[in-house]
């Protein structure tokens, strides 16, 4: 595959991760975003396009996706921009599809680059953050070797979904207080790192078993086209929790 045909594909992943859940204000929000991107017209023309390819057909989407894994005799849990999840046993392998090109010093790289933006995640939003490690494991898919991360899988995970109307009534009031807390603890570290959890991706935060708040997707995202609209999405969160104790 070409870079650029790379690109398309994880731009599907992300569209269809995203069509499976949002609801349609939501999906509106999102393609209004894609307009803001620092994109030339043809890109921009080309990722709403998948966008709505993926709106249209969401399952055959995913189910497309995720074929070689289920071929191999792999349960898929979920898809993002960057990674596969695979449940093995009680662990999420998240396979992360790009590195299956990278060499042995370059996946090492990566992996030491990773680990540095997840601890810089860690400094600032703690055991919120599920635990993460990374591996490299022979590629579940094809001949050669890739990067997985590995974390506790949450069982009966609860995402809760970027702007979509949340009603949080039943959660229990500790769980929500972490979410507040979770939320000042996001505002902080964007204000001095120019890095914040990534909130904008499908189902990147929700609860787990017991209720717990949990941060699944730990790889932070930076930059101000990021930055500015997960912000204004914190407070949007911050108002939801407000409604749900009142
Ligand atoms: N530990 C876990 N337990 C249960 N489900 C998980 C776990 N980790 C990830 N998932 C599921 O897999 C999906 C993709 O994982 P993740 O968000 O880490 O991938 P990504 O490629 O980094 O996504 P993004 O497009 O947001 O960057 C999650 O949204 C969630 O639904
Ligand atoms: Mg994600």
């Amino acid at each position: 595959m070409t870079p650029k045909l790379h690109r398309v594909v994880d731009c599907l992943h992300a569209a269809t991760a995203q069509a499976l859940v949002l609801d349609e204000q939501a999906w509106e929000a999102r393609l209004k975003r894609i307009n803001h991107l620092p994109n030339s017209t043809l890109a921009r023309i080309a990722i709403h396009s998948i966008h709505k390819l993926a709106r249209c057909y969401p399952e055959s989407a995913y189910n497309r996706l995720i074929r070689p894994y289920a071929e191999n005799g792999y349960e898929v849990i979920g898809i993002g921009r960057n990674s596969t999840v695979l449940k093995v046993g009680d662990t999420a392998l998240k396979i992360i599809r790009s590195s299956s090109r990278l060499s042995d010093a370059k996946k090492s790289t990566v992996i030491d680059e990773m680990k540095q933006k997840q601890s810089l995640l860690v400094d600032y939003i703690g055991s919120y953050a599920l635990e993460q490690n990374f591996v490299v494991i022979p590629n579940p898919i094809k001949h050669g070797e890739v990067i997985a991360a590995r974390q506790p899988l949450v069982k009966n995970y609860e995402p809760i979904e970027p702007n979509n109307h949340n009603d949080f009534e039943s959660q229990a009031r500790t769980s929500l207080e972490s979410v507040k807390d979770f939320i000042a603890k996001s505002l902080t570290m964007a204000m001095d790192t120019d890095h914040m959890p990534d909130l904008l991706g499908a189902s990147n935060i929700g609860f787990g078993n017991q209720g717990e708040f949990v941060v699944v997707d730990t790889l932070p995202i930076s930059g101000g086209s990021c930055i500015k609209p997960s912000i204004q999405y914190l407070n949007k969160l911050s108002s939801d929790i407000d409604l749900a104790f009142s």
